[in-house]
């Protein structure tokens, strides 16, 4: 394995020239496309008669042809390898142009110019444009752009660039083009282009100002029809930003291309997104409820970047949570302003819970702003995107919404067309305040997720209540020794009727140890702390389980009602845990089970709300409550808390799914999604008692479901019953949708999470179906990544064949997509959590890995710190 260098944010220096203009001509041809790329460009006049070499970033393409001024350069007057093209001198002002060929069809990594389909695309960030062409590929260079394509007019009818179309016409030989004007500055990694053969969907949106801007959006002809939702999401989030933060659009022309072969969820490029196809295509027949919210989530999130991310854009790639994190933030308050706000809490908080503290736990932990990187690509982690959300909502918390309002308007004020840091961001926070956010900025350099924990002391004399909070924080590879945070918390009190004896307000703990004290409380009062997690910690208590039921039904924050009982039910299956190991025979409390009924009984309540409430943790969750992992142990509770609570109230549950089985199943309101959410909980419980009457339950709504939200809870139920089961189940469900590659994409993932004893063997044979293929990330997604991620029985094998899988197709995928590669082997990062002989078999499985001579950088580093 080779060494690869780090680069540090310590060692940012500026560019020392400045772009005033950059000119593309794209000539697709079809077997390659050629790329002229002229660059007005200027010393920074601080230099001025310096001799500053310049240096361009570069992919492995050659140089075809080099102009610098009206001089043709010969080979030996620049400098050009697979890295950097280079001039040793320029003068102050020089014009420059460079011609190189492109393989879009060879380049199965998708980033920079590529095909997908009959479509070519472009992905830029972080570092693609340097393999489109040689440029200064970093974000604090911005300049604008205009982009001539021109290609044969019956393969690329459409043509599409950033910014307005300026002109376009036919041309010989059946081909035509487009010429693109982009009058806003951007850094390059927001350049895009698209050309194909697509279909369009077309609206309009009046902006507050008047001004109408036109809605494109773009896809493979045979899935327009599924287009309206995004643009129905589009159209929201225009307005919403309008209203929250006053922003407008700023250019004529707003364009969404849905791709089926993308790396990421979607691309905020200046005026021309580019999606995954999975986040624009939807509807009820082949898109689950979860689907629409995320299309609804994600056009909203990109559509935001606008201003946060493009408008005002980043210095360099260290702080990219500052449009990342600021961005994730702002599309959560639009879901929660969408839909119901607690429920999106719920599942924002869980996801970190899920994948960001252990992220943070683990090999790859790193500050929201991360100090060194080998490839940016590996950065976009939760840690960036959901920690980073969480930092700014606790700006929020800590300024209130006005103030908070008020920095934002100067921040766009102050910066906008500008390339920044978080610290300017934080910066005019502190200022429209007048707080000092010194200590809170530990939050952007400290790594590590404090635990918290939160002790009760009441005295019945003086009817005082003492609430005690200390935190700590592992050292860890990043800080060998943590200083405190700045944690606001928000308390509210809360009597035996469920009354609020003290409103709601903010506190903050800024020291190991804060007390806060609170006089004439009544005995009995219970302390409702962090409400809707107000800072991203692992809360401890002291609350028995007799008071986390209670809070479970009756404290005022719904958050705070779900928390509790997650608790309640990590408790209970600690407690089984412990049983297993020390094989003892397994009990269910009597007080859960009561619980669960209650609230159960309380079925008039926001269904969504109750449905999340009563949800299990996953056991991906649930491991992360232990210092050892025992995947079988957790398995083994986790299922017979389930089959309990199932056994002891099947009538009730069954009471439940039939009275939330009136929603018109094409009605993608809240309230009917609600009641599906709720319906299809009660079947899941149900679905894991071996009962004749539930399994045809399952398998009739599985066959007369008038939606995929229903089909697929029935379809994941039957695929974890027995072999003969799900195999009937999958076949029917193949043959129904096999054209349609979204839902094909689930077919194949609930096969790779099934708990059956065959499931690896299931998962090798589908790797060798015919709509599979390790080029589309979508699918490796659906079949690897769901076996490797969220199928632990399996993956975690006691023989050690699911490691031995897993990392022969990272190693496969590494010669294909190197990022993708990189994100999947994350799965044996947590490696020395698990039992001896696990961790000597997934080391084994990394070492083989570093052990490969052709490793690309992005597999490099994951494997490299996992191994530290
Ligand atoms: N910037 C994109 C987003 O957050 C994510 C992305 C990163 C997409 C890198 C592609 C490549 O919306
Ligand atoms: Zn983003």
């Amino acid at each position: 394995m080779n060494e690869h260098k780090k680069i540090q944010l310590k060692d940012y220096r500026p560019f020392e020239f400045i772009v005033d203009h950059v000119d593309l001509i794209f000539d697709i041809r079809d077997d390659h496309t050629r790329v002229t790329s002229k660059l007005k460009m200027r010393k920074d006049p601080a230099r001025a008669n310096e001799t500053t070499p310049l240096v361009l970033n570069k992919g492995t393409f050659d140089i075809v042809s080099v102009v610098a001024g009206d001089m043709v350069l010969l080979p030996s007057e620049y400098k050009s390898d697979d890295e950097t093209f280079s001039l040793l001198a320029t003068p102050d002002l020089f014009e420059l142009e460079i011609t190189n060929i492109l393989k879009p069809d060879e380049n199965t990594a998708l980033e920079g110019l590529y095909r997908s389909g009959n479509i070519l695309c472009t992905q830029c960030e972080a570092q693609g444009f340097r393999n489109i062409t040689p440029y200064p590929d970093r974000p604090d260079v911005m300049a604008p752009f205009s982009c001539t394509i021109v290609a044969d007019k019956a393969r690329y009818p459409v043509l599409l660039s950033n910014g307005n179309l300026v002109k376009s016409g036919d041309l010989d030989n059946n081909r035509h083009f487009a010429v693109w004007e982009d009058p806003f500055k951007k850094p390059c990694y927001l350049f895009a282009l698209v050309a194909g053969d697509l279909a369009v969907l077309k609206d309009q949106f009046t902006t507050a100002s008047g001004r109408d801007v036109a809605l494109n959006i773009y896809s493979e002809k045979e899935d327009i029809a599924l287009c309206s939702h995004a643009m129905t999401s589009l159209k929201q989030a225009m307005a919403w930003d309008e209203k929250r933060f006053g922003r407008e659009y700023d250019l004529d022309l707003y364009q969404i291309v849905a791709i089926n072969d993308f790396n990421a969820g979607a691309m905020e490029n200046k005026g021309l997104n580019i999606f995954n196809a999975k986040y624009v295509l939807a509807d009820p027949q082949t898109a689950t409820d979860d689907d629409f919210m995320g299309i609804q989530g994600v056009i909203a999130h990109e559509y935001f970047h606008n201003w946060t991310g493009n408008r005002v854009t980043l210095k360099n790639w260290f702080q990219l949570s500052l449009k990342e994190g600021l961005t994730v933030f702002r599309d959560q308050e639009f879901s929660s302003d969408m839909n119901s706000r607690p429920v999106k809490r719920i599942r924002v908080v869980k996801n970190l819970m899920a994948a960001q503290f252990p992220e943070d736990s683990g090999p790859m932990t790193h500050p929201v702003r991360p100090d060194s990187y080998i490839k940016m690509d590996n950065f976009y982690t939760m840690t960036v995107y959901e920690k980073g959300a969480e930092v700014i909502r606790m700006i929020y918390q800590l300024l209130g919404q006005d103030l908070f309002r008020k920095g934002m308007d100067l921040y766009f004020e102050k910066f906008d067309g500008m390339a920044v840091t978080l610290e300017d961001f934080v910066g005019v926070m502190a200022k429209v305040s007048g707080r000092n956010l010194d200590q809170f900025f530990l939050w952007y350099t400290q790594s590590g997720t404090p635990a918290v924990s939160m002790t009760r002391q009441y005295d019945e004399n003086t009817e005082i209540l003492s609430l005690t909070f200390t935190q700590t924080t592992s050292p860890d590879r990043n800080q060998s020794e943590k200083k405190p945070f700045h944690i606001p918390v928000r308390i509210s009190l809360i009597n035996r009727a469920g009354e609020t004896v003290k409103q709601d307000a903010l506190y903050e703990l800024t020291k190991e140890t804060d007390t806060f004290k609170f006089d004439n409380v009544p005995a009995d009062t219970y302390p409702s702390v962090f409400r809707e997690f107000t800072a991203p910690v692992r809360l401890t208590t002291d609350f028995s389980d007799q008071d986390l039921a209670f809070l479970m039904a009756r404290d005022t924050d719904p958050f705070n009602q779900w928390h509790a009982a997650q608790t309640l039910f990590v408790n209970e299956i600690k407690n089984l845990v412990t049983a297993i190991q020390a094989n003892k025979p397994m009990t269910v409390s009597s007080g859960l089970v009561k619980a669960f009924s209650l609230a159960l009984e309380n079925r008039e309540k926001d269904r969504a709300f109750l449905s999340k409430a009563l949800t299990l943790p996953l056991e991906t969750e649930i491991k992360n409550h232990f210092k050892i992992i025992d995947v079988e142990a957790i398995h083994q509770a986790r299922t017979f808390l389930k089959q309990t609570l199932a056994k002891k109230l099947a009538s009730e549950l069954k009471t439940v799914y039939e009275i939330c089985r009136s929603a018109n199943p094409d009605d993608i309101s809240g309230a009917a999604m609600a009641d599906r959410s709720l319906k299809n909980l009660c079947l899941s419980y149900l679905g894991c008692l071996v009962n004749k009457d539930i399994q045809d339950l399952v398998q009739k709504q599985f066959e007369t479901a008038g939606n995929m939200t229903d089909e697929f809870a029935a379809f994941k139920i039957l695929s974890h019953m027995n072999p003969d089961v799900r195999d009937e189940a999958c076949h029917a469900f193949y043959d129904k949708w096999q054209t349609r590659t979204l839902v094909i994409d689930k077919w194949f993932s609930v096969q790779a999470q099934s708990s059956l004893e065959d499931t690896l063997d299931q998962v090798k044979k589908l790797t060798a179906h015919k709509d599979f293929t390790m080029a589309n990330p979508n699918k490796v997604r659906a079949l690897i990544f769901a076996f490797a991620m969220n199928n632990p029985m399996h993956f975690h094998r006691a023989d050690g064949r699911g490691y031995e899988f897993v990392a022969e197709r990272i190693l496969a995928l590494d010669k294909i997509n190197h990022q993708t590669a990189a994100r999947l082997c994350s799965c044996f990062n947590l490696w020395k959590r698990y039992d001896g002989n696990r961790q000597v078999m997934m080391k084994k499985q990394l070492e083989t890995m570093a052990g490969q001579k052709e490793l690309s950088r992005n597999l490099y580093e994951i494997v490299s710190r996992a191994l530290e």
